[in-house]
């Protein structure tokens, strides 16, 4: 694999309105795609392909005259598009100069490509406007065997006084195709991942939060393009990217005149007006993206695989199984209460017992939902002997410990607010207005990020064995304002830039530690969270029926074991249903364990005991999205060992229709062609038989002809199968 280390100066003849005498083209290529820009002979950085890569590199030079755009300019493809000069469609970048000029013209530099390992290249191109002192970076790192890149801005300017940037994107991109197909998400609390593909037409569809911290509750910052025709699980160009950022992001998608899609994800610059000091580094999130002409899977397996390597906290560790007691106790418990589910733990044969919200509090406790968030101390009357008792008591038991914080937010009705009422967001002529009777602490002051920090490294430090936290964030940000800031159009953008400071910190000390990022559901997960949480949780709706399709949109995007899922008593269907699903992902129990019948406790110990057993496969392989709980009655997924030894399907009925099920046989994936599997039905309850054809098969008849998992209703609405190297 070769990467283009050099600047390419080509001689070529008049392309439609360029009149070129030599030009450099600069390709940023990995394993399968090349992503080529254009210098022009006046210094503009044009894109001028993004799409397969070409065996001979000199030919990019020539990509240029295939092209007639339509532009009154001349500017039409810019790289990175910028307001106020010659380039009059959406803009990436705009600014309003120190002596109150609204105008940049961005001209090549140089540009530099940096190894910086076998697997990772950066390009990093320098841009500076001709009239004002005025710095622009774009980096394009990219992970070759995965065909991945990341892209994001470092923006620098040497003026006399402040520059205020109006919008500061991350990238800017260009793709030529015959029709772009976007698809997107959109949800509510408990309705997370609702996916819809539509046929983009010209003019601006956006995809945006302005919601403050748990950003994506109604919009998440993920989405396909599929270029030509909509792609499919195996067949297509589609490109897949998400911005590594956990405020408000704005993503435009534009089809210009010329039929082209520019497409611009970054910060959303609502609101967010942002004052830059002079010789300050402005450095955007990184905008992450794959794309791959062998359909949603493939784009999928590839993300996925750089998510575990690259980018998710411990992405290529394992993860623990546990007992959450949000669900079984509410804020209602005591030692006692704890000290029977922390056995319970054990008896489950789970890793961790999780203490949830309810812990904390003395002038306010924490009985409910409207008082004592912010006051990070134990409740005496409810926990006397504190949160060594708990770490003691669950070693004992041999379990590990865990606990849930809410660090960012404060109620009204607490000590923290009493104290300081200038850590809060809120807007002081304003009534406040509060979702689930809280507020949110402003990160942008770095007292606060120390008081936050300090909640994280204050349990550590007295509990040396803590195991795991859950950070929840269930409020968005109402009537956004800081009581310290400077410039008040910085807050959005500083809120997420203080929170990774102490994210930073919490990770520097405790680098292993498994953290869930929590949001009352799926409202806050992307990639740039994901560099410090190992899990994230999809949803407070744990009905396994919607679940199964919350965690199958949720899988194009992320790993399975940063997917957690947990088995509640929402929906009425068995056990082995409830759990069958949450396997499909990271697998937790949020139950009372003592109120399980003796072969529900069975069939649970056996479950979490097969889950172990296929966990390598579940974490750490490849996903394979055999059929579409949307279009079928069932559902099918797999998951395959690095090895391709050993491999797990999951199958649920998504249907109740009369005589809804499997007829035919659901082929396989990823498996080779020439090794010999055992095929068995796993995961039963006690005493259920198998009506699943086992046996031994090779793997092109299993890839080829398929097995039929007998999904129907009642007893046989899910089903496991278990395929192993013979
Ligand atoms: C949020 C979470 C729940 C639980 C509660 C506690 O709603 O999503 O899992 O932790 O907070 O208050």
């Amino acid at each position: 694999m070769t990467i283009i280390k050099r600047i390419v100066p080509v001689i070529f003849l008049a392309a439609n309105i360029f009149i070129a005498k030599a030009q450099t083209i600069v390709a940023v290529e990995s394993q399968k795609n090349a992503l080529v820009l254009q210098v022009t002979p006046k210094k503009q950085l044009n894109a001028l392909y993004f799409g397969t890569k070409l065996a001979n590199q000199s030919e990019y030079a020539a990509i240029a005259k295939q092209y007639r755009y339509i532009s009154h300019t001349g500017e039409a493809n810019m790289a990175y598009s910028t307001a106020g000069s010659i380039d009059i469609l959406e803009p990436a970048l705009a600014v309003t100069h120190a002596d109150g000029n609204r105008s940049l013209a961005l001209k090549y530099v140089d540009h530099t490509t940096t190894k910086i390992s076998d697997n990772i290249t950066l390009v990093s191109i320098n841009l500076r406007d001709s009239v004002y002192n005025f710095d622009v970076t774009l980096n394009y790192q990219t992970y070759i065997k995965e065909n991945v890149t990341e892209q994001w801005t470092v923006i620098k300017h040497h003026e006399k006084k402040d520059v205020v940037l109006n919008k500061y994107a991350s990238a800017n991109l260009y793709l030529q195709s015959d029709g772009y197909w976007l698809n997107h998400y959109h949800g509510e609390w408990a309705q997370e991942m609702k996916p819809e593909e539509e046929k983009l037409s010209h003019g601006i569809k956006t995809l945006d939060s302005k919601l403050g911290t748990r950003a994506d509750l109604f919009q998440p910052p993920v989405f396909m393009v599929s270029l030509n025709k909509p792609a499919t699980e195996d067949e297509g160009e589609v490109l897949y990217g998400n911005l590594e950022w956990s405020g408000n992001y704005k993503i435009d998608f534009e089809v210009d005149p010329n039929n082209n899609l520019r497409l611009i994800a970054g910060i959303n610059n609502h609101a967010a007006d942002y004052t830059l000091k002079p010789n300050t580094e402005f450095v955007t999130p990184k905008f992450v993206y794959i794309l791959s002409d062998k359909g949603k899977g493939d784009a999928s397996r590839s993300l996925q695989s750089w998510a575990r390597k690259y980018k998710i906290a411990d992405g290529e560790g394992p993860r623990l199984t546990l007992l959450n007691n949000w669900e079984s106790t509410f804020f209602d418990f005591n030692e006692p209460k704890l000290a029977e589910l922390l056995k319970t733990t054990k008896t489950l044969g789970v890793d961790l017992f999780l203490l949830d919200d309810g812990w904390f509090g003395n002038k306010y406790p924490r009985n409910g939902d409207k008082s004592g968030l912010g006051d990070w101390e134990v409740t005496k009357n409810k926990l006397p002997n504190g949160i060594a008792y708990l770490t003691k008591t669950a070693a004992e038991a041999g379990v590990k410990f865990g606990i849930w914080i809410e660090p960012e937010m404060v109620n009204p009705k607490s000590e923290l607010y009493e104290k300081h009422p200038d850590w809060v967001v809120k807007q002081p002529q304003r009534p406040e207005y509060y979702m689930r009777n809280q507020l949110v602490l402003d990160l942008t002051n770095p007292k606060v990020q120390d008081f936050v920090y300090g909640i994280v490294d204050d349990l550590f430090t007295k509990n040396p064995t803590l195991a795991y936290i859950k950070w929840d964030c269930n409020s968005v940000i109402f009537n956004a304002n800081s009581a310290t800031i400077a410039h008040q159009g910085n807050f959005y953008t500083d809120y997420v830039f203080g929170l990774y400071k102490v994210l930073e910190r919490i990770r520097a000390k405790y680098p292993k530690v498994p953290l869930m990022l929590c949001s009352g559901g799926g409202g806050r997960v992307d990639y740039g969270a994901l560099k410090y949480f190992t899990e994230f949780w999809d949803s407070d709706n744990t009905d396994p029926l919607e679940r199964v399709f919350i965690q199958w949109e949720y899988s194009y995007f992320y790993p399975a074991l940063t997917s957690s899922n947990h088995v509640t008593d929402w929906g009425k269907q068995p056990i082995k249903f409830r759990t069958d699903v949450a396997m499909m992902g990271k697998l937790g129990f949020d139950i009372v364990v003592a109120k399980l019948k003796p072969e529900e406790l069975t069939y649970a110990q056996g479950a979490v005991s097969l889950y172990k057993e296929y966990s390598e496969a579940i974490w750490h392989g490849d996903q394979y999205r055999l059929q579409d709980p949307w279009k079928n009655d069932v559902a099918s997924v797999m998951y395959v060992d690095p090895n391709q030894s050993k491999a797990i399907m999951f199958n649920y009925l998504v249907s109740n229709r009369y005589r809804s099920g499997t007829i035919r046989p659901i082929t396989l994936k990823g498996l080779l062609d020439d090794k010999m599997y055992t095929i068995k039905e796993v995961n039963m309850m006690p005493g259920q038989r198998s009506s699943i054809p086992g046996g031994t098969y090779s793997g092109k008849f299993l890839m080829t002809v398929g097995i039929n998992p007998a999904v129907g209703a009642g007893d046989r609405a899910s089903v496991i199968v278990s395929i192993e190297e013979k």
